[in-house]
């Protein structure tokens, strides 16, 4: 059976937790992010708390419906002219390959569509990212385009694929 998830907004004190997910190579393999340095609690408060503050941003905690656990982050970013970029991961490894990664995908995704209204989202995902690309598809995305290593890909309100 499915582990149970729901999202809710970021709060602060939510950095006490993920900092330690920022210094873990293995989750940031396969994106952008590069861990130059070591991110602190303190750090990562201060970054969240910056972020907190823009109207553009929506940024979620994917959270184990039986025990309030948080395990990872999903966000909708660059919210713009009804388009916005997608984010997503789970900090806690031991939750990879269980489905929670497409069951939160679909809930941000329907409060971007349902809620904010937007008509297009956007994302990168690295090519070797198998389970990514896997949701990504399952939900709806197709390719918009590769350049290096990352694929872009879109999902607009009509291709949204619930079940
Ligand atoms: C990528 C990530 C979000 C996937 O979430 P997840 O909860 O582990 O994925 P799911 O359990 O929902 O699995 C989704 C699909 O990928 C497949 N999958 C999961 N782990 C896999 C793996 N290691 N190798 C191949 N396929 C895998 C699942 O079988 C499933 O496929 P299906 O829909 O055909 O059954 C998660 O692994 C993660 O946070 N990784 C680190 C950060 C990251 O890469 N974020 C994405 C950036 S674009």
């Amino acid at each position: 059976m499915n582990i149970q998830i729901y999202i809710r907004p970021l709060k602060l004190s939510d950095a006490d937790i993920s900092y330690k997910w920022r210094n873990d190579p293995e989750v940031w393999l396969y994106t952008e992010y590069v861990i130059t340095t070591p991110i602190s609690p303190e750090i990562e408060k201060n970054w969240l708390s910056e972020k907190l503050k823009l109207s553009n941003e929506k940024r979620f905690a994917i959270c184990l419906s039986e025990t309030n656990e948080y395990i990872g982050n999903i966000q909708i970013i660059g919210i713009n002219n009804g388009s916005a970029d997608f984010h997503l991961f789970i900090g806690e490894k031991k939750f990879w390959g269980k489905g929670i990664g497409y069951q939160a995908s679909l809930l941000i995704l329907k409060y971007a569509f349902f809620d904010l209204m937007l008509k297009n989202v956007f994302l990168e995902v690295h090519a070797e990212n198998v389970a990514g690309f896997s949701i990504y598809k399952k939900v709806g995305f197709t390719k918009v385009s590769r350049h290096g290593n990352f694929i872009k890909m879109v999902v607009h309100s009509s291709a949204l694929k619930i079940n």
